[in-house]
């Protein structure tokens, strides 16, 4: 028998304090107590899907299995256009497997060296996604984007991964001069999530504090 599920604890399938930081920014006000998987001392799922989606399911799924607890999992990535979408799925490994994010940005930035500024669009991609360790609920996925350009060098302290080189003409700033509320304003991590929690209180009504 599927017993009702309850999300006042729920795993994030993720060791990035970035953006577990982000997550609980949205998601703490509903309710929700995100534990990282690493104090639970999970391991982290291969990343072995073509998609973000995929990415996503792969690695709720696994922490959920190892907790017994829902599990919150985000894929995310940069596609830049001059790249042909690069690096997408691999954007954390894309300077190599145990790459930082500053040999990332290196790499990003000697990619697109003689690239000029109108022809540096790019955006932050987001799949979002929750799963009960039972499958009480179908998954609830969530995707978002962020559209922006990459800069000729870093700017900013904030943020983590790719925000130092990612500046949103719209807000005319860059992602690492963003606190933690305003990048979740704007960024495709912050309208997924709360696309993810529109969705959740839709499926699980009675779960969450509901006035946001
Ligand atoms: P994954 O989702 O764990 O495969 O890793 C996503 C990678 O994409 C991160 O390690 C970052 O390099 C990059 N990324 C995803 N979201 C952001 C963001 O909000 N800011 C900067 N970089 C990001």
């Amino acid at each position: 028998m599927k017993v009702k599920p309850d999300f006042s604890r729920c795993v994030f399938a993720s060791n990035n304090r970035g953006k577990l930081a982000e997550v609980q920014a949205v998601l703490g006000p509903l309710g929700l107590t995100i534990v990282a998987q690493s104090e639970l001392g999970i391991d982290s799922a291969a990343e072995t899907a073509a998609t973000f989606a995929g990415n996503a399911l792969l690695k709720a799924r696994h922490a959920a299995r190892r907790s017994g607890l829902p599990a919150i999992a985000d894929d995310s990535g940069l596609c830049v256009d001059a790249l042909g979408g690069r690096p997408g799925v691999q954007s954390a490994r894309y300077a190599g497997t145990d790459a930082s994010d500053a040999d990332n940005v290196r790499k990003l930035l000697a990619e697109l060296r003689g690239v000029p500024a109108d022809q540096r669009q790019a955006r932050f991609h987001c799949a979002a996604v929750l799963v009960t360790p039972d499958d009480s609920i179908e998954p609830v996925l969530a995707e978002d984007e962020w559209h922006g350009v990459i800069l000729l060098e870093p700017a900013g302290t904030g943020g983590f991964g790719y925000d130092p080189v990612f500046y949103d003409p719209a807000i005319g700033k860059g992602a690492a001069e963003l606190t933690t509320d305003e990048k979740n304003t704007v960024s495709h991590r912050g309208k997924a999530l709360r696309l993810l929690a529109s969705r959740l209180k839709r499926v699980a009504p009675g779960n969450f504090n509901d006035h946001r």
